[in-house]
């Protein structure tokens, strides 16, 4: 199992103050569990890794497994909740140089930006490819990903005819409502369904996740048996010292109210980058409503230790730290022995390059700490599919009931809606 390690966050805060809230975390974690809490109908998410079906999955397979077999690379069109999870999934679970290797199916993504000229890039590399589109929208109206889909179903109807075009285009949407339910229907595409009751942020073991995971070559069984673990270690029955979502929110919200309102997700492998962002969505637009909620920020060590150490040592004492640990490494390679040693680095010759990052890890750990940077740490045995499903669904988890414990709905995000009205108005869209 992934492990919860909160020694360190114990600056300004005492133990005794976060076991005083167990009780109030353990109640959150009913209110989740018994569906009686602020935005109770958002709750699908809860058991999701433990209710998917054998068919199901099968069925998701049978999918990704038709448009690797066809397409050179597919398209991953979404934004939000509706592509970070699977980005940060095959980010973190895929060979860095793989997509230069054409070992499998490549995947890109579109409608996650505004780029006129990544459109135009990413079209012309597409000119050159057999390709399927993965279309991922809850509400279908998003306009982000509306646009680039316009444009990638028009040069694939171009390229290949409609007929065949509606082979290698998968929806991913509401059950009945939105445009591309409707253009879905008409067009006889295969769909999926993002439930009800399931907002973007928390949708990474439906559909929306698990297509585009599996369609990368990732086992989606090994995620969800991860999440399934997780689920259960996580569980309202579980005592509070032993319930690291618990623990996690609790110490977090005692930091918080400590003074402490940035809370820094640290990794020290690049390949987790993606996690972090899918994180910063799943906290920021849960918590921060009702002028509160902690400020997700993310660092990628040791690289930003080179860029950001100078303010998280010394700038202002308003941040704690998490950091996601990897225990063991995937490959291994040792530090050669040098005749010259002109770079000095001989004291490390034989030993492991995960060594000296390892050191790194504990080196800014201690620096941290000293400095007044409270640090929780997240222990993972190794980056694989089972260790990552049980860290996304540690981290939804603990979010509903840290959002429980500060009095928001985890579960709305009416601060999104702003600047697209003014957006839209600009446009001219109709009705705004
Ligand atoms: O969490 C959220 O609700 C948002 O990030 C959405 O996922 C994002 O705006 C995309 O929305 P949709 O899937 O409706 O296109």
């Amino acid at each position: 199992m992934i492990t919860l390690n909160t020694d360190k966050a114990f600056i300004e805060i005492t133990k005794e103050q976060v076991y005083a809230q167990a009780a109030e975390a353990k109640s959150c974690n009913r209110t989740l569990e018994n569906g009686t809490g602020k935005g109770n109908d958002f709750l699908g998410w809860l058991h999701l890794p433990s209710t998917i079906t054998e068919a199901e999955i099968a069925d998701i397979e049978a999918t990704a497994g038709k448009l690797r077999s066809k397409c050179e690379a597919v398209v991953v069109i979404g934004i939000g909740g509706s592509y970070l999870g699977a980005k940060a999934v095959i980010d973190a679970l895929s060979g860095s140089f793989d997509s230069l290797e054409n070992k499998q199916t490549l995947i890109l993504y579109a409608g996650h930006v505004i780029g006129e000229d990544y459109l135009y890039e990413l079209s012309q590399f597409l000119a050159k490819k057999s390709f399927g589109i993965l279309n991922i929208s809850k509400s279908g109206t998003t306009t982000e990903p509306a646009l680039a889909f316009r444009i990638l179903k028009k040069q694939l109807e171009d390229a290949v005819g409609k007929e065949e075009a509606r082979t290698r285009i998968v929806a991913v949407t509401d059950k009945e409502r939105g445009a591309l339910r409707t253009l879905a229907t008409k067009e006889g595409y295969k769909t999926y369904v993002i439930p009800d009751n399931v907002g973007g942020r928390f949708s990474v073991l439906t559909p929306v996740g698990l297509l585009p995971v599996a369609i990368a070559g990732i086992d989606i069984r090994q995620l969800i048996a991860g999440a399934v673990a997780m689920e259960k270690a996580t569980g309202s029955e579980v005592p509070f010292d032993r319930n690291p979502a618990e623990i996690y929110a609790a110490v977090r919200s005692e930091i918080y109210k400590s003074g402490k309102k940035i809370e820094l997700l640290a990794n020290f492998n690049p390949k987790l980058h993606y996690v972090s962002e899918w994180w910063k969505q799943l906290y920021g637009e849960s918590e921060g409503k009702e002028n509160k909620g902690i400020f997700p920020a993310s660092v990628d060590f040791t690289t930003d230790l080179h860029s950001m150490g100078q303010w998280i040592q010394e700038g202002e004492r308003s941040l704690f730290e998490t950091v996601i640990s990897i225990a063991k490494t995937r490959h291994t390679v040792a530090v050669p022995s040098d005749e010259q040693d002109l770079d000095g680095l001989n004291f490390l010759a034989g030993k492991r390059v995960d060594y000296v990052n390892k050191m790194a890890e504990l080196g800014t750990q201690m620096a941290h700490v000293d400095g007044g940077v409270p640090n929780i740490r997240i222990e993972l045995p190794e980056l694989n599919a089972f260790y990552l499903g049980q860290l996304l669904y540690f981290f939804e988890r603990a979010c509903g009931i840290s959002g429980y414990l500060s009095g928001v709905n985890p579960f709305n995000q009416p601060g999104v809606e702003a600047y697209k009205k003014n957006m839209f108005a600009l446009l001219n869209k109709p009705g705004y």
